[in-house]
């Protein structure tokens, strides 16, 4: 699953003891190992070969440039959803034709720059945006290719905040809208719209929503060549989701194996984009113990990484496994909070927790996707730096924020 592992009690990542990585770059800090992050992109294309899609990495999972470009120069397109993802992409070399770019909220200058740079196509997800899609490439004296993101309203039994694909949420255009844009599609005289997308949400452990899912999605495309509108791509989003604890997730040729059929049907070429799936298990989150504090009815835990590093406890209660680096088999319930001050800051409650000391260091596992992607400055700490693993060989691929970065587009 991954190539963090203990070794004569310490714990590796690949061929690096992860304590050495806390002791050289500070904490808190975020490792990750290069061989299960391509390791998990290479399981992905492995169980899909039969129909190659174009596996577009989710880039607001994890948007280091060295993560992008160790999966890009594998043959992986990205997935963006704003201007600065586009920036990334592209600085990285990710060809302008495997870039996808979706989000409810494209403004014309994002529009504008994704079209003149040429990328795959736009997934669209309302009837005033495929206008100002078809305008603007009007403006710009181009054919820009779209796919609708459709609504398929389906339940992917998933946290509330990450669930997309129900009729309520904001996302994609519902079946019976998107089928009356598909008829009319040559009116937009700028835009191809050549291609269906969907993404119902994320960290789904079953297949059973994707295949609902799909299955409408394959009755509509039906209902559409009935009626002589023939497509090219279907998009099919991402949302796998991964083991952070005690879940079973389907792996990826069980996913493979249930869409696969679905996805033969439709005769089109298959775009994918996995973030979690990907990036989720290849990277920790490193934090050292300040305190260890007492109170009548409980034990803290206080460690130098917050909910600025690490936000998915406080907005999700989320689960991440917390592994001390040095193996201990002793352990006793404890909270494990940061230093901010809120009562959300907590990277795990009332669990049990290796007895550790001052000074020593705890991992938090499974923080590789929308975990330095969603960190922030809050509190005016510094944002955390990066490290990544491969083999022995080991490199710096974000460095600590300085004071100076904090206030750098500040004025008095
Ligand atoms: N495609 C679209 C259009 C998306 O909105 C997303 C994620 C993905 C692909 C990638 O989904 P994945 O394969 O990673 O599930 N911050 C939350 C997750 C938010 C997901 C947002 N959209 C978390 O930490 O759980």
């Amino acid at each position: 699953m991954h190539d963090f592992r203990y070794k004569k009690n310490q714990l590796y990542c690949e061929d690096v003891i992860v304590k050495k990585l806390a002791k050289t770059f500070g904490t808190p800090l975020y490792v990750y190992s290069r061989k299960t992050l391509l390791d998990h992109y290479l399981k992905l294309k492995s169980a899909f070969s039969q129909i190659n899609p174009l596996i577009c990495f989710s880039v607001k999972a994890n948007s280091n440039l060295s993560i992008l470009k160790a999966l890009v120069s594998q043959g992986a397109g990205l997935d963006i959803v704003s201007g600065g993802e586009l920036y990334r992409a592209l600085k990285i070399g990710c060809p302008a034709q495997k870039i996808v770019y979706a989000s409810v909220g494209k403004t014309d200058k994002e529009i504008a720059a994704a079209i003149s740079k040429g990328i795959f196509f736009f997934n669209v997800e309302s009837l005033a945006e495929l206008e100002n899609i078809n305008r603007i490439s009007a403006k710009l004296k181009k054919i820009t290719r779209a796919a609708i993101r459709l609504n398929p309203d389906v339940e992917a039994k998933t946290h509330k905040y990450v669930t997309t694909g129900k009729i309520t949420n904001k996302f994609g255009i519902d079946l019976e809208s998107a089928y009356k844009i598909l008829l009319l599609r040559d009116k937009f005289k700028n835009l191809n719209i050549c291609g269906l997308h969907i993404h119902i949400g994320s960290q789904i452990t079953e297949s059973a929503p994707f295949v609902a899912a799909l299955k409408k999605v394959s009755d509509f495309i039906q209902r559409l060549k009935d009626k002589g509108v023939e497509l090219q791509y279907l998009n099919i989003g991402g949302g796998m989701g991964i083991v952070y604890d005690r879940e079973t997730p389907q792996t990826a040729q069980i996913y493979a194996g249930k869409i696969i059929p679905l996805l033969k049907k439709t005769g089109l070429k298959i775009i994918m984009e996995p973030g979690r799936f990907i990036a989720g298990n290849s990277g920790i989150l490193v934090t050292k113990v300040i305190y260890i504090k007492h109170t009548p009815k409980k034990k803290f835990i206080i460690v130098d990484a917050g909910m600025n590093d690490l936000i998915r406890p406080a907005l999700y209660s989320a689960h991440h496994r917390i592994l001390p680096l040095a193996k201990n088999l002793k352990s006793e319930k404890a909270d494990v909070v940061g230093p901010i001050c809120e009562s959300g800051d907590f990277l795990a409650k009332e669990r049990y927790i290796a007895k550790v000391k001052e000074g020593e260091y705890l991992a938090v596992m499974g923080a590789g996707a929308y975990g330095f992607s969603m960190s922030s400055n809050y509190n005016s700490r510094l944002r955390a730096a990066e490290v990544m693993v491969a083999a022995d060989k080991i490199s710096l691929i974000r460095k600590r924020e300085s004071f100076e970065d904090l206030i750098r587009n500040e004025k008095i």
